[in-house]
């Protein structure tokens, strides 16, 4: 059976919002009449229902709240006015379970340590805080002065990339839980590939959702992901449509199956959890940097597709005002263009995949398709909790161009023999705009956040190698 909207795919008694879903809804936005006319009255798809935005929700969004008036903790299901659990009934269950395991696991001895294990010797962790030596010396001025530049190498993390710290956490819960099978959706496929190694090794089935655009640009990744043993389940378009199917092929299986996701999106928990998994790497970067130069770095820098990588970083390092962090999204062909991923920078406040963030979208409150260089950083939406931080200005943000990363991508291969991937090339980039605004000496981390071996391909087409 076709399994096109709500009442196709779930029994009717499910279909319809129950009052708790309705009062969810107006505490956080007020509008419950919007979405029950949506949902009662349209029969509306999975797609739609999950992807719920709107200008005349916007309207009545309040003003955000100060940083330190609201909580940011493990246990915070909204980040002032974003986050939150915009969901149909039927996943609430399911979402309140995984938010008593992961509140369970974070105080479980057991847990930890085999989480600490496998981080370890599997993972490949600690991740290197490199100083790079020769790319500090590139953006010195003619007095020789200018910061220096570490990378945070989580590009040498198994798989490839900063997926695997998440995946591997998510997969031993859904394995804590019973499920059987995990489902996924993957963008640049490094989510597909963590989400795939983490399956095997845990003997979870694995089905992995791609868009076939996205499979083309990224095929390595296809092909690693099939050989550690996942289905791989093309979807028409890129990611976001990606995610919206495996949400659906969740929702169908919801007994058995456990949605792992891939970044700091979604309805809570899934933000926090994803967050917290990824936190490891700015824990890592505080103790670094205090071993190598005695203290704290001044500014971290990462870049922007939907936030995991930047969280991860950042996360040890929000109350710490004296740290300057900045998320660096893909301007692709330049934001007057209109073709970009920049959410945060171009973005309205609406309500996607279940959660209300900055999203790109029309006048009509309708998705706006990405576009990067960086495949990963194609996601109209972004994390909550980075959309609060945009608010309160606690965090900056800024943009890069496919052409500017492509050229650092470069720069990075040729001075200090990293492939680093397109997406984390966003945030290098803007190591230009930066540096010569820095007095000399400032300790600045860059998150390297993948390799880019996935990339040659485009790379090669646009003439940055050859054969
Ligand atoms: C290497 C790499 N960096 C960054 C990203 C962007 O995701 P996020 O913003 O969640 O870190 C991706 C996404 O696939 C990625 O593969």
């Amino acid at each position: 059976m076709a399994c096109n909207t709500l009442s196709t795919c779930l029994p009717s008694a499910q279909i319809y919002p129950s009052t708790g879903f309705l009062s969810r809804v107006k505490r956080g936005i007020g509008n419950a009449s919007v979405i029950r006319a949506v949902v009662v009255d349209r029969n509306p798809s999975v797609k739609e229902i999950t992807g719920f935005s709107s200008l005349i929700l916007r309207k009545t969004l309040t003003k955000p709240a100060v940083l330190e008036t609201v909580g940011r903790g493990i246990g915070t299901e909204k980040f002032g006015r974003f986050g939150g659990k915009y969901v149909p009934e039927i996943l609430i269950a399911c979402l309140n379970e995984i938010e008593a395991e992961f509140n369970l696991v974070l105080r479980d001895a057991e847990f930890q340590d085999e989480l600490a294990t496998a981080l370890r010797d599997y993972v490949g962790r600690e991740t290197p805080l490199y100083f790079a030596q020769r790319l500090t010396n590139h953006f010195k001025d003619n007095k020789g002065e200018g910061p220096d530049i570490y990378l945070k190498r989580e590009d040498l993390n198994h798989g490839g990339a900063h997926k695997i710290n998440n995946a591997i956490a998510q997969a031993m819960i859904a394995r804590r839980l019973g499920r059987t099978s995990a489902v996924a959706a993957t963008g640049a496929g490094q989510h597909g590939v963590a989400t795939a190694a983490a399956c095997a090794k845990l003997g979870l089935e694995c089905t992995i959702f791609m868009g076939t655009k996205d499979m083309e640009k990224q095929s390595s990744n296809l092909f690693l992901m099939k050989l550690l043993g996942a289905k791989v389940k093309p979807v028409d378009g890129h990611f976001k449509d990606a995610t919206s199917e495996a949400i659906r092929d969740w929702l169908a299986n919801l007994e058995t199956s456990y949605y792992l996701s891939g970044t700091v999106v979604g309805p809570h928990p899934l933000p926090s959890m994803v967050r917290e998994f990824q936190s490891v790497i700015g824990k890592e970067t505080r103790r670094q940097a205090m071993e190598k130069w005695g203290g704290k770095p001044d500014v971290l820098v990462a870049c922007v597709g939907s936030g995991s990588n930047a969280l991860g970083l950042f996360h040890e390092f929000i109350d710490s005002k004296d740290v300057r962090l900045i998320g660096v999204e893909g301007a692709g062909f330049g934001l007057e263009s209109g073709r970009h991923s920049a959410t945060l920078a171009r973005g309205d406040v609406g309500v996607y995949h279940g959660a209300m963030s900055y999203l790109l979208q029309d006048e009509e409150g309708q998705i706006v398709e990405p576009y990067s260089i960086g495949t990963g950083l194609q996601y109209p939406g972004v994390s909550p909790e980075l959309s609060f931080l945009k608010d309160t200005g606690r965090a900056e943000f800024y943009t890069a161009t496919d052409q500017e990363a492509l050229d650092a991508c470069q720069l990075l291969c040729r001075l200090e023999g990293i492939i680093p991937s397109l997406e984390a090339s966003h945030a290098l980039a803007f190591l230009n705009k930066l540096c010569p605004t820095l007095p000399s000496g400032t300790k600045v981390v860059v998150n390297c956040s993948g390799r880019g071996d996935k990339d040659v391909g485009t790379l090669f087409e646009h003439k940055r190698c050859s054969m």
